[in-house]
């Protein structure tokens, strides 16, 4: 009971943290990091490391793939990137962070993300995704964070969070068009803790509706 009295807590404080984090990210925008001599100088920051790119409104029609092998986090937001194919990304094994929102996601290969397995954060905010890219989260046991919201995704299938269904704690799947709440692919998420399913086109939510999940918290 202290247990999970505390782990709300942590994940209640993360949230705020995190999302303070992006306002300040937000306004910062492409000002975020140092500019990076060697890789793409003109379209990216990067931090001291060469661990961080931050990649934001660059026109990029493709993943770069011009930048250093050991990259943890990519900010790609608001590009044009249509295309993620079987290997753009193998590029970047050492992946822990990967924001695509913001682009024109017309197709991701359902092998795109076989090679990025510390892949702990996704986010897919406003990609025009009709639906879960199911399969390519298939090898991302390690996942934890996954945001889908802003997309025109209808329904959710049994299975669809793939190998990430165990490591799942926050997921936003809000302002979709989901017509009910997708209870069997929930159901799969034993550690969900956050979950935004807000602005749908869901009728009726039951109060108890999520009864399995004791640490989950509705948003
Ligand atoms: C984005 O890419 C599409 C083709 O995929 C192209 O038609 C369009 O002009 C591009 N937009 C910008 C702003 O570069
Ligand atoms: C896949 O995408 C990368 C960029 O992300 C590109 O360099 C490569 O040519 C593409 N491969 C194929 C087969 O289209």
């Amino acid at each position: 009971m202290r247990d999970s009295a505390a782990r709300l807590r942590d994940c209640l404080l993360l949230f705020t943290v995190s999302s303070l984090f992006s306002i300040v990210g937000g306004e910062a925008g492409r000002e975020q990091g140092l500019p990076c001599s060697g890789f793409e100088p003109e379209r990216c920051r990067c931090s001291k490391d060469l661990k961080e790119f931050y990649c934001r409104t660059a026109g990029f029609e493709r993943v770069p793939g011009t930048l250093p092998a050991f990259v943890n986090k990519l900010d790609l937001t608001s590009n044009n990137i249509s295309v993620i194919n079987e290997t753009s990304m193998a590029r970047y094994p050492l992946l822990e962070e990967l924001i695509l929102s913001d682009n024109n996601l017309e197709f991701i290969h359902p092998n795109s993300f076989s090679k990025n397995l510390f892949l702990k954060r996704l986010l897919l905010q406003g990609c025009g995704l009709k639906e879960i890219p199911s399969e390519a989260l298939t090898p991302l046991g390690k996942l934890q964070t996954l945001q889908i919201g802003n997309n025109d995704v209808r329904r959710v299938e049994k299975g669809a969070f793939g190998g990430a269904a165990t490591s799942l704690r926050s997921l936003r799947l809000d302002a979709n068009r989901l017509g009910v709440v997708p209870f069997d692919a929930m159901a799969e998420l034993a550690h969900l803790e956050v979950l935004n399913i807000g602005n749908n086109l869901i009728k009726s939510l039951a109060s108890d509706a999520f009864p399995v999940m004791e640490n989950l918290i509705v948003l």
